[in-house]
């Protein structure tokens, strides 16, 4: 399993503690994000990630910048990609059994780091569920 992981520079504080604990769980994990806090621009680091998640370089991407809704927006935009915005384990679950988003993105201005860990940890444990979710994923694309 590799994992693609992507910031600005709202999310480098939790992004450097997900690194350490997908690696702790045995992870490959990618770095596409900022290091640093100085301002930078979320999409620059959302179009790198989800490229490399369409090239196949990666499994899996997290993405996460203040509200997580400028990386959504982004990594959206790219037609390999299914990112879901998730503020709560539940919704990491139900983003991967329903959506079965490839791009899990988190507000790390919102949640406090240990709701932001929960939810990757669920997010990867849990299965996508197919079926009539199968069949609503195939209706996303619009070009
Ligand atoms: C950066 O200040 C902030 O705009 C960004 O992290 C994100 O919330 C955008 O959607």
């Amino acid at each position: 399993m590799k994992i693609g992981i992507c910031n600005d520079h709202a999310g480098v504080a939790y992004k450097n503690k997900l690194v350490k604990m997908l690696r702790t769980r045995g992870i490959d994990v990618v770095n596409y994000g900022t290091d640093t806090l100085q301002s930078v621009d979320y999409p620059d680091f959302a179009h790198r990630l989800a490229s490399a998640v369409e090239a196949g370089e990666v499994d899996l991407g997290i993405a996460l910048c203040g509200t997580g809704n400028g990386m959504a927006i982004t990594l959206n935009h790219h037609a390999g990609i299914r990112a879901g915005l998730a503020w709560a384990p539940e919704i990491g679950r139900l983003v991967k059994a329903h959506n079965n988003a490839n791009v899990l993105v988190l507000p790390a201005r919102f949640i406090p780091y240990r709701t932001a860990s929960a939810i990757v940890r669920t997010w990867l444990d849990t299965p996508f569920e197919g079926g009539r979710h199968l069949r609503r994923i195939e209706k996303i694309p619009c070009r």
